[in-house]
């Protein structure tokens, strides 16, 4: 998630209001920095890869000229990060410059047309693209302006975006235009201001207009003027005042980030639907390839991993050997050889178990895949292909967002293998690409019409002393994931294992008032669930379960149940019965008094061994 900032200043030099906009929008996470002044009718930028702290020490980002400019925080999502893919962006003429949050899906094909009318572009980012269809609309037709230029180009756009784009020919004024990505604007007497988020200008002003979906403004030192993308037609809005500490405001109103995130997860899931296509194909071209394939990770990826396997062999009749990385070394070292292919799995794209395992495998000549969220992590410079799974920095330690973004493209990748091997009807591939594209709709109806009630169930069994998660088949991932949050942020001690095992052992753990939790899709697993759940009811035990809407013959046997909407593809059901339980684990953590933030003994990525 980049971070965008504008500003319109009466009698103060823009820079250093800039430099103190992107330092309070850093939370968001970043690879790169710049900033663009206009000053006597000439661009001044300063923009280089690292932190705004690094980047400001060499070249000073308080000292450009103007009292009008943009500013951009980078996270990489096409185009490693390096200076050359730093924001803002300059046509060929550098008169028009843009700064952008978002993914614009269709930019390989508008950069061709561009290409082809003699553009020239210096990034491999999808941004640059904005700023030649400026350029090219102006050129096509002198008579437009800066804003109708902009108009055009952005009807252009398919993906998500928000945008603020200067010209050296309007110099008065900033034209920002948002699908999707958040844009608000900021007022105060003697200043405007547009950004991504609230917290880049609340400490110069809480007069706040949020600009809604397919919306364009123009802000100039008269004001704003909203308008809609689609028909132009004028839309008035008046400021809200924002009662926020920055501290709040950073985390958008909610209590904690790992709350903000979960609630992030439709957003994150559209984004992994946005992914170029020549990536994932290229990846399922070597997995199909592959003799024998590991998927390694360690944690909650390694979840994603145990549920991918699922998926793989379901869909593409593909065996793949889902192992906790930390293991891979002495399970595996001395049998990976040049045939296999690993593919590795790490949002921070730096876990040193993984690192080592994908160093074991390619001292012996395997192939190393690599699914990240960090661009430039070092997993990616050991990838031979590498898919960046798009979800935005997560600053909460427990991974949420990320590891529902994680098990969304590894069913991309299970599709596309799938239809690469013919195991699959058109017919179904349809079906379950429907379901894809309906999961963010489905994730976001769950956690408002569900968190209510995990919240209650959090309160009865906050005292619990012991927990067990259990589920078959592709849900004995999703239930390995629900034990782990609430070990890892509620402090509970908590046992996960695939339901068909309880009777081999752990049954005997359980006594009257025991809670356990079933997750419970109406799949092939159904009926032999029904059956694990009458035998922990028979000794007692307090069953809560994650159950299909109506599921009327578990509801009858559980003591508390959470739903998730009906027809859910088996193979894709750990990402919407996930969500109960990591509101079940963050709402445990609130009701036993712990920051879900910050969980004791643990660091966001365990980069030591
Ligand atoms: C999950 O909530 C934990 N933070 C932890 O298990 C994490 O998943 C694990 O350390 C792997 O991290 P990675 O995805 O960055 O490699």
């Amino acid at each position: 998630m980049c971070g965008i900032f504008g500003c319109i200043l009466r009698n103060r030099e823009a820079a250093p209001i800039i430099h103190a906009a992107l330092k309070r929008l850093e939370y968001r996470g970043y690879d790169s920095v710049g900033e663009l002044t206009i000053h006597k009718g000439r661009f001044y930028i300063k923009k280089d890869q690292g932190k705004i702290d690094e980047v400001h020490r060499v070249h000073n980002l308080d000292d450009l000229p103007g009292n009008i400019g943009i500013g951009h925080t980078r996270w990489a999502t096409h185009g490693a990060p390096l200076e050359v893919n730093a924001h803002p962006h300059v046509d060929c003429r550098g008169s028009i410059a843009v700064v952008h949050n978002g993914i614009i899906e269709n930019f390989a094909e508008l950069k061709l047309e561009l290409e082809s009318r003699g553009h020239v572009f210096k990034s491999r980012t999808d941004t640059e693209i904005i700023a030649h269809l400026i350029e090219e609309n102006s050129k096509v037709d002198s008579s437009l302006g800066l804003v109708k230029a902009t108009l055009e180009a952005v009807k252009k756009l398919e993906g998500s975006y928000s945008i603020a784009v200067v010209s050296t020919h309007e110099p008065s004024k900033i034209v920002c235009a948002r699908h999707e990505s958040p844009l608000v604007i900021g007022i105060n007497e003697d200043a405007i201001y547009c950004a991504s988020d609230i917290p880049a200008f609340l400490h110069l002003t809480n007069r706040v207009v949020t600009v809604e979906d397919g919306e364009l403004v123009v802000i100039s030192r008269k004001g704003f003027e909203i308008s809609k993308i689609a028909d132009s037609s004028v839309v008035t809005r008046k400021p809200k005042l924002i009662e926020w500490t920055p501290e709040m405001a950073v985390k958008q109103g909610y209590p904690h980030f790992m709350l903000k995130e979960i609630y992030e997860q439709p957003a994150c899931l559209r984004n992994t639907l946005r992914l170029q296509e020549h990536y994932l194909d290229l990846m399922a071209t070597f997995l199909d390839r592959a003799r024998e394939v590991f998927l390694v990770a360690c944690g909650t990826s390694y979840h994603a991993c145990l549920a991918a396997s699922y998926m793989f062999s379901k869909l593409a009749f593909l065996a793949t050997y889902p192992v906790i990385a930390s293991e891979f070394p002495e399970q595996h070292g001395k049998s990976v050889n040049i045939d296999s292919t690993i593919l590795a799995v790490s949002q921070s794209g730096e876990t040193a178990d993984t690192l080592a395992s994908v160093n074991c495998a390619r001292e012996r000549a395997a192939t190393v895949l690599g699914l990240t969220n960090a661009i430039g992590s070092t997993l990616t410079r050991v990838s031979r292909v590498y898919i960046g799974q798009q979800s935005g920095p997560e600053i909460g330690v427990a991974a949420t967002k990320t590891f529902t973004s994680q098990l969304s493209v590894l069913s991309q990748l299970a599709l596309r293998l799938a239809k690469k091997r013919g195991k699959v009807s058109q017919d179904e591939m349809d079906y379950l690409a429907e379901n894809l594209e309906m999961l963010p709709d489905t994730v976001e109806t769950i956690i408002q019409d569900q968190e209510e009630k995990v919240k209650e169930i959090a309160k009865k069994y906050k005292s619990a002393k012991t927990f067990f998660f259990l589920g078959r088949g592709s849900s004995a991932a999703t239930a390995y994931e629900g034990s782990l949050k609430l070990m890892e942020i509620a402090y509970v001690p908590s046992i996960a294992y695939p339901a068909g095992e309880s009777k081999h052992g752990p049954i005997s753990l359980v006594e009257p008032g025991f809670p356990v939790v079933f997750v419970c899709p109406r799949d092939g697993t159904h009926k032999t669930l029904v059956g694990n759940i009458m035998e922990m009811k028979a000794r007692g035990a307090s069953v809560i379960a994650v159950i299909e809407k109506d599921d009327e013959e578990i509801k009858k046997l559980a003591d508390d149940y959470i739903e998730v909407p009906k027809g859910i593809p088996e193979v894709l059901s750990p990402i919407p019965y996930v969500i109960p339980l990591q509101l079940l684990a963050y709402h445990m953590a609130v009701e036993r008094g712990h920051n879900p933030d910050t969980p004791r003994n643990l660091a966001k990525s365990v980069t030591v061994k």
